[in-house]
């Protein structure tokens, strides 16, 4: 780490507590370096989603994906069995599987044509006949540490603990009284934010504080003042009540039940549940204040498509809703009149784990 990249780091004190802690500094959200350096630790040591399980139920069903700018695929094989790699292949490091995700018999690189079987050996290699020193045995595809959790893949490029201990059994048991497999992915939206990635996961856990202000729909339905705030040691749950009386029409017929659970899960996957239909969202840096977030809808299978229509789009108006805000705080994190504000108590102890996290993180 150069020395000016340590001292952005040495910048955040993560030892306060809230009532005494500020966010983490503007150079964190604006320097390149320190976007390098987030590749290399927070986004290479965390679990990353790679897929659903649903596109993968059939040998040879296969989906990829890139992780922190890794090319990365997985794949069924005959045998039954998950497995990820790196979707690279071992000739000249062209990427073997082109598809966002699909079915093949068998993975060949569409750059010379070497093939690989759906568990990752390699098998063919045309005109290679006379290459000295050559073990097939030892060129198959590099594979990566993978594991499923409810309806989802995950992968991590570096060593680290297991998803299991790293979801820790609180939050494993939770979800798993909301019956998720019970859901059906039904569509896929992806949304620009002119902002650093880190920007939009602040305002995801600012524990309501910006409702009332930015979502006036979403706020009709929520009951503010009782929204609340649980942090366990890699995610947060925030939780509202719903209210039905005085919801505004488009959200009320569609955020109903007893319960908003949005649980954000370190560093950059959402998950947002209303009564048996639930959103994720996917944070992915697409450069230091550009940001992709890829929202992926599930409903229950007895829900009317005109319902799961009307449901996508209030999720929609509410992604629209952040879009100028984000832009806004970027262009004040870069300005010389700001480098850290403070943290509510009240509303934003999940903004303070999530800097605490990061924090510890970047520095080993
Ligand atoms: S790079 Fe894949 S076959 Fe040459
Ligand atoms: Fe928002």
């Amino acid at each position: 780490m150069n020395s000016q990249l340590k001292q952005i780091v040495g910048e955040y004190e993560p030892g306060l507590p809230l009532d005494h802690s500020s966010t983490i500094p503007s150079s964190w959200y604006t320097s390149k370096d320190f976007y390098e350096l987030e590749r290399k630790t927070v986004f290479a040591r965390s679990w990353q989603l790679a897929g659903r399980v649903d596109q993968v139920r059939e040998p040879g069903n296969y989906v990829t994906s890139d992780i922190a700018g890794e090319p990365i695929v997985i794949v069924r094989g005959n045998d039954g069995v998950l497995r990820a790699f790196f979707n690279v292949c071992r000739h000249h490091a062209a990427a073997v599987m082109t598809e966002p995700h699909g079915k093949a018999a068998q993975l060949r690189c569409p750059y010379h044509g070497w093939t690989y079987s759906l568990e990752g050996e390699l098998k063919g290699t045309p005109d290679f006949s006379g290459v000295c020193s050559f073990d097939r045995a030892q060129n198959g595809l590099v594979p990566l540490e993978f594991a499923e959790w409810e309806n989802w893949l995950f992968v991590k490029l570096d060593h680290g603990p297991t998803l299991r201990d790293f979801l820790g059994a609180d939050l494993i048991g939770q979800t798993s009284q909301l019956q998720l497999s019970e859901l059906h992915w039904f569509e896929r939206r992806h949304y620009s934010f002119d902002c650093n990635w880190k920007v939009f996961v602040d305002n995801y856990l600012d524990g309501g504080y910006h409702v009332p202000y930015l979502h006036k729909g979403l706020d009709s339905v929520l009951d503010y003042s009782n929204y609340m705030i649980e942090n366990g040691a890699h995610h947060c749950l925030q939780w509202s009540p719903i209210v039905s009386e005085g919801a505004e029409a488009q959200t009320g017929a569609v955020r109903k039940g007893d319960r908003a659970l949005y649980y954000w899960i370190y560093p950059n996957f959402m998950i947002n549940w209303y009564d048996g239909v639930m959103d994720t969202n996917l944070v992915v840096p697409r450069g230091v204040d550009q940001t992709e977030v890829i929202f992926d809808f599930y409903f229950p299978d007895a829900m009317s498509e005109e319902a799961r229509r009307e449901s996508v789009a209030v999720g929609q108006r509410i992604q629209d809703e952040d879009t100028a805000i984000c832009k806004s705080v970027q262009r004040g994190l870069n300005s010389r009149a700001y480098d850290r504000g403070r943290l509510s108590v009240r509303r934003e102890a999940g903004e303070h784990l999530f800097h605490r996290l990061l924090h510890a993180d970047v520095s080993r």
